[in-house]
């Protein structure tokens, strides 16, 4: 039996998947069970932020699984205790819960957001508003928060207390903001939803009117935070710091974790027995992470981050078929006059090429790592399949 013939034997067939069976990685480079080499635009999507096999990451998670893989939360470890000083450092937070997965980071969120208006007004204040069009994760509750219909399937009943309000529409955010809401969630750059940036006055109006009632802020910073967008947090884009960001995808390299920052506001919410996750905070995740905050966390690496997205922006605009190029950073979304995204990023798997596509759009997600060489060597290949 050959390995996707088995897999398909044991698996859940849950997702679409391609004839692609990948055997190792180097870094921007994946290379398949024949030895066929793929320049990877989409990174795992967004997680291996590094690419493939970064030494100092290796060195990181190798060496913390020769100490300590894991233990349980009942007791502490240091890398934990660094990597949360790092992370909280770095993203201008006081406080941080450690999950294992951006719906978890998001579950937490929305835990937070419940119970700081429970302790401090009672019920009835649970609602959170959440955007058309947004993508929070795939357990009930996030799925349930999740502004697209298409997952409202299924799985009924959702979880209650979910208010859509469209993206940018300022007026309906104000229509939908009453004294039954106690958060308000969004993507500052809608990634599943086809790489939306949200403009700057609706993001304005989300902090003025959630400061005015105090509503907690919620930004889910899942696939645009951890330098994505050339700043740390998509956030810092903005010039805003929600009350609670969630991070996750990128944010160990690779292996999971999702992580909730708050600031002071919100740092005393969750007590003892109020959340918990066995894995969360696991050591080797935290190690991992502690690698990537080294390497990113500096003004020049994540300069770069901008220039290469700018540099891939401007060269994809070059071409006919692009009839416009969305997000910011190296989060890119690339709009089509009439080729299907689906069949370039078939075309482009057959001549060596990983990416990812979002709604209608071509979504590239590179490793922040990777170099103007492979960039070029990539944009070749989708600039050809392109213009073809
Ligand atoms: C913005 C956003 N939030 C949450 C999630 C869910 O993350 P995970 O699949 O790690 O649970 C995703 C995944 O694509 C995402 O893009």
């Amino acid at each position: 039996m050959d390995t996707i013939e088995q897999f398909n034997t044991y698996v859940m067939p849950s997702y679409g998947r391609y004839d692609l069976v990948l055997e190792k990685g180097q870094g921007e480079t994946a290379v398949d069970e024949n030895g066929k080499e793929y320049i990877d635009f989409g990174s795992g999507i967004g997680t291996n932020s590094l690419g493939y096999c970064n030494e100092d990451w290796v060195n990181s998670i190798c060496e913390q699984a020769h100490k300590i893989q894991h233990t349980s939360n009942y007791y502490y470890t240091k890398v934990q205790a660094d990597f949360a000083k790092a992370l909280c450092e770095t993203a201008g937070y006081t406080d941080m819960f450690f999950g294992n997965s951006g719906a978890e980071a998001n579950e937490c969120a929305i835990k937070i957001a419940r119970k700081y208006s429970f302790d401090k007004y009672g019920k009835g204040r649970h609602n959170i508003i959440t955007l058309v069009n947004s993508f929070h994760g795939r357990t009930l509750c996030t799925l349930s928060a999740t502004g697209q219909d298409v997952f409202h399937n299924y799985f009924f009943p959702f979880v209650d207390g979910f208010i859509n309000v469209e993206a940018n529409n300022i007026d309906d955010l104000r229509a939908k903001l009453d004294d039954t809401v106690c958060a308000v969630m969004f993507e500052y750059i809608q990634g599943e939803g086809g790489v939306m940036a949200l403009e700057q006055d609706f993001v304005d109006e989300i902090f003025r009117l959630c400061a005015e009632k105090d509503v907690l802020t919620i930004a889910d910073e899942v696939q645009t935070g951890v330098g994505r967008t050339g700043m740390f947090l998509a956030g810092d884009n903005y010039g805003k710091k929600a009350d609670l960001t969630t991070l996750a995808k990128g944010l160990a390299g690779g292996i999971p974790i999702g992580v909730c920052l708050s600031g002071e506001k919100c740092s005393k919410v969750l007590t003892a027995g109020t959340h918990g996750s066995t894995f969360g905070g696991n050591p080797i995740s935290c190690a991992g992470g502690l690698a990537v905050l080294r390497k990113i966390n500096s003004p020049e690496f994540l300069e770069e981050v901008s220039a290469k997205g700018t540099y891939i922006r401007e060269k994809l605009l070059t071409s006919r078929e692009v009839k416009s190029v969305s997000g910011i950073g190296m989060m890119i979304g690339i709009e089509l006059e009439s080729k299907k995204a689906g069949d370039i990023v078939k075309a482009a798997l057959d001549r060596g090429l990983l990416l990812l596509t979002a709604k209608t759009k071509v979504r590239l997600l590179p490793p922040l790592t990777i170099t103007y060489e492979e960039i070029d060597k990539g944009l070749a290949i989708l600039l050809d399949l392109l213009n073809a």
